[in-house]
């Protein structure tokens, strides 16, 4: 039986762009782990949300971690940018850059925490040669660029392999999902290996406080890695 304790990553998708100083607030005040910032360019992905000076703005309203997500094509040009924006993780997608291991080493030079995203159509073997630069492997579990998706169990075949790779090879890279994590969804996401867990919707919405739905996820999330 697994242990590990679970990490509640909170994506700022659904929160009150008008408020954001707030929205964070109260997801620290809930007992969220992380912020996770979805960087979306409107090439990578068919939407557009925020840059490095909107992180900024909000870094020292909270104390806790903050990941950028780069949804976005070529991110090189502006690694530092998030780095100095208070981002502690950096995630690029496999899929958006040309060299993939220069662009992780990169982020590493920065002093940051390097982590690869995979989208739901890009198979595992596309990253095998650099989880050891890595400190976390974000498998999505929705196609990126809106909240409120449908999860797709489907990648729950690639959590399991990710997290037997990482097993055999003995490194300690994390598994993140993000997409459609809910109540319903965290504990078969949990149980196929991810012990990452980045929410949205279901932070911001559903029965009871922002702190209940916290406790239920990670709750669920628990189990699900105590069965596996
Ligand atoms: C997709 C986004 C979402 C968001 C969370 O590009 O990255 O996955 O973080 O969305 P929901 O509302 O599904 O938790």
């Amino acid at each position: 039986m697994d242990t590990c304790a679970p990490t509640l990553v909170a994506s700022v998708l659904p929160a009150d762009f008008s408020e954001l100083g707030q929205e964070v607030r109260r997801l620290e005040k809930a007992g969220v782990d992380r912020i996770q910032w979805d960087v979306m360019d409107g090439k990578f992905v068919p939407n557009l949300t925020f840059g490095p000076d909107v992180i900024r703005a909000n870094r020292d309203a909270v104390s806790m971690g903050f990941e950028a997500h780069l949804m976005v094509d070529d991110p090189d040009p502006m690694l530092p940018r998030w780095v100095e924006a208070g981002c502690e993780i950096i995630i690029v997608h496999a899929e958006a850059t040309r060299h993939l291991h220069r662009t992780l080493s990169a982020i590493s030079d920065l002093g940051a925490r390097p982590a690869v995203a995979l989208n739901p159509s890009t198979p595992l073997e596309a990253v095998t040669h650099v989880l050891h630069l890595v400190d976390l492997l974000l498998v999505m579990t929705v196609n990126p660029g809106f909240g409120g998706q449908q999860y797709l169990a489907a990648m729950e075949r690639k959590i399991s392999a990710a997290r037997a790779e990482i097993q055999e090879r003995e490194l300690d890279v994390a598994i993140e999902v993000d997409g459609g994590i809910a109540g319903q969804t965290i504990g078969a996401a949990a149980r196929a290996g991810a012990d990452v867990f980045c929410a949205g919707s279901a932070l911001f919405t559903g029965a009871g406080t922002m702190e209940d739905r916290v406790t239920a996820l990670r709750d669920a999330a628990v189990a699900g890695i105590e069965a596996r």
